[in-house]
């Protein structure tokens, strides 16, 4: 999907109201407001048919400034035939050392929440919305966001999962389209281009927030029942 004009024309204001106008929009942006937007669709890795492929040909992505500031990219990990994804907010400082995401102490949390689950991290595949860190942790940038969805909905074409786990309101809020509250996200189960989307905290919330964790246990717990129905029907016993 190619981001409208209207939206382009917001992305370029809102660079230039973050990094000042006197500082050069990347080429290609400037390239893109010119009107060259017709080429987004015919970016090579749209037409990679594996992950693999696909990580190869974005290694240098440069659509956002995060490329300037990052030591790896993070593209995602685990089995690329796995029945659940979970997508996470952004790489943080560990992992944009490791170019793995969730390697840190979030992802120790997020290991036992699989656990509890009786999955372990190999059988899924877990990504982020971004792929790049943002300087200090911060929250995504919108305009971040809208340059680097296109990378997820490929990643999520290609593994074409059973379920979709948001961990935290950025990837819910991304992924279905809303501004709504991550409080009123969980609980339920949403779609996502066919595809049923469930959302939870993200652990590294949990960990300033451990009165969060009880949802939290609910929320995968419902995850599972609906992966072992999902099970029983592909295998029947
Ligand atoms: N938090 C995230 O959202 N993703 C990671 O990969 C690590 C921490
Ligand atoms: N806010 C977030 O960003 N994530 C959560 O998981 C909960 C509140």
């Amino acid at each position: 999907m190619k981001p409208s004009q209207p939206d382009l024309a917001a992305f370029i204001r809102e660079q230039i109201e973050i990094y000042g106008d006197e500082l050069a929009l990347p080429a290609r942006d400037l390239r893109l407001e010119a009107g060259a937007f017709s080429q987004e669709s015919e970016e090579p890795w749209r037409k990679c048919a594996s992950l693999q492929a696909f990580v190869a040909e974005i290694a240098a992505c440069d659509r956002c400034l995060l490329s300037k500031s990052r030591n790896n990219l993070v593209f995602g990990s685990g089995n690329e035939n796995a029945h659940i994804v979970l997508v996470g907010e952004a790489p943080g400082a560990r992992e944009d050392q490791m170019g793995k995401p969730f390697v840190g102490d979030a992802g120790l949390l997020l290991d036992k929440i699989l656990a509890a689950i009786q999955l372990q991290r190999e059988q899924v595949y877990i990504c982020n919305v971004l792929k790049c860190r943002p300087p200090g942790n911060r929250d995504p940038l919108p305009a971040e966001i809208s340059q680097c969805l296109p990378y997820l909905e490929h990643q999520l074409h290609l593994i074409k999962p059973a379920f979709i786990l948001c961990l935290g309101r950025h990837a819910a809020q991304t992924l279905l389209h809303t501004q709504a509250a991550l409080s009123s996200l969980r609980g339920r189960v949403h779609d996502w281009q066919g595809i049923p989307l469930l959302v939870t905290y993200h652990p590294a919330a949990l960990i300033r927030y451990p009165q969060f964790k009880r949802e939290t246990w609910e929320d995968v717990q419902r995850l599972r029942q609906l992966y072992d129905q999902f099970l029983q029907n592909i295998q029947p016993s």
